[in-house]
């Protein structure tokens, strides 16, 4: 098959290329949107990222080029029009799960360095100032954490909160039996006033969509730690910035944004940022922001490879059956 790869960066060939025969990778950096779709003309199937846009215009026009199969290279699906997709014809798979350790890991991460001031106590040492003022931190050990979501990576990322001794509520729309006994269940607005962090781990649907707004952050603990790395548009970030400014949030680390398209991904160190909100975000001490990494780690993107070229493999052989399909 050829294969036009949209989003595409060094670190994608050089897992995608040594497993890619017999199909054909075309590698281009720019994202799919309306003005560069024609970039797939003569591909059989156009495999896309997380930033990628996939909306009906877009999807009507990868149908006319002869585009048969669109291969996801990631685990989210929210920016498919999967309506306009099916209307087509046109399947849509994805790689359901690579390596959720890496995304719950890499929360974990987050959560340590706001919690002991790690990225300000690293800047400190090397000019010279080993003062402890304003690096007080808390033991993670007996508080309550949050966990929206506890699917594959919100379970990997609830076994190591557990593993710490914390307390684990968990809001999920689907009870998972193997959790029961071992964390509570909860309403979102049981979660709110009690935990010191929730991190979120549920998909970007039309239902969580700025789950975390004005409203939501009014009935949480005072100085309560946010932690997102699933989907920006799950957080109204103007809201979290005016709990950040009024101390109701005490800390926010974000791996996503709502407006990451335009930012993640590319070195931008020669311009100005032109998203205020954000902007303003990097301005806080206690937030810590990561440009959508939380996926990179080197057990992920060999699995996203072998994922996706197999689905294309088994599209091109007439299997169904033995690719993810998004339904
Ligand atoms: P999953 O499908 O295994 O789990 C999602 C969980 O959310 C399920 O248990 C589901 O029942 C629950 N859920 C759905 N709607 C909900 C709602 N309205 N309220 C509460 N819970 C709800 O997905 P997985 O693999 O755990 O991934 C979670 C999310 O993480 C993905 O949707 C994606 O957006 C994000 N992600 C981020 C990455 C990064 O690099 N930052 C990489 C991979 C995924």
């Amino acid at each position: 098959m050829r294969i036009t790869m949209f989003s595409s960066k060094p670190y994608d060939r050089l897992f995608f290329a040594p497993a890619a025969a017999p199909n054909e990778i075309l590698y281009l950096e720019p994202h799919l949107t309306e003005k560069t779709v024609d970039l797939a003309a003569g591909s059989e199937v156009v495999c896309c990222f997380v930033n990628d846009v996939l909306n009906a215009p877009v999807l009507n026009r990868l149908k006319e080029l002869g585009v048969q199969l669109v291969a996801m290279r990631c685990a989210g699906y929210n920016n498919v029009d999967l309506a306009a997709a099916k209307q087509l014809g046109l399947p849509v798979c994805r790689v359901p799960e690579y390596s959720p350790y890496a995304v719950a890991e890499h929360s974990v991460g987050i959560i340590l360095a706001l919690n002991r001031n790690i990225h300000r106590a690293h800047n400190r040492i090397r000019e010279n100032d080993y003062s402890l003022n304003g690096l007080m931190g808390f033991d993670l050990h007996g508080k309550t954490v949050g966990v929206i979501g506890a699917g594959k990576i919100g379970r990997a990322f609830i076994n190591i909160m557990l593993g710490f001794g914390c307390k684990v509520l968990v809001h999920d729309v689907n009870a998972d039996p193997a959790l029961v006994g071992r964390v509570q269940y909860a309403t979102l607005e049981e979660l709110w006033p009690v935990c010191d962090i929730i991190s979120l781990h549920c998909p970007l649907t039309p239902a969580t969509h700025h789950l975390i707004n004005a409203e939501a952050i009014e009935k949480m603990k005072r100085g309560v730690m946010l932690i997102n790395t699933s989907r920006g548009g799950l957080v109204d970030t103007p809201a979290v910035i005016r709990g950040l400014k009024s101390g109701q949030v005490g800390y926010l680390g974000l791996d996503v944004y709502e407006e990451e398209a335009d930012l993640f991904f590319e070195d931008l160190s020669n311009q100005v940022v032109q998203d205020d909100v954000f902007a303003r975000l990097t301005t806080f001490p206690n937030v810590i922001v990561t440009g959508h990494q939380a996926f990179f780690t080197r057990e992920a993107l060999a699995k996203i490879a072998e994922v996706t070229l197999a689905n294309i493999n088994a599209f091109a052989a007439g299997s169904a059956a033995d690719m993810t399909l998004v339904e």
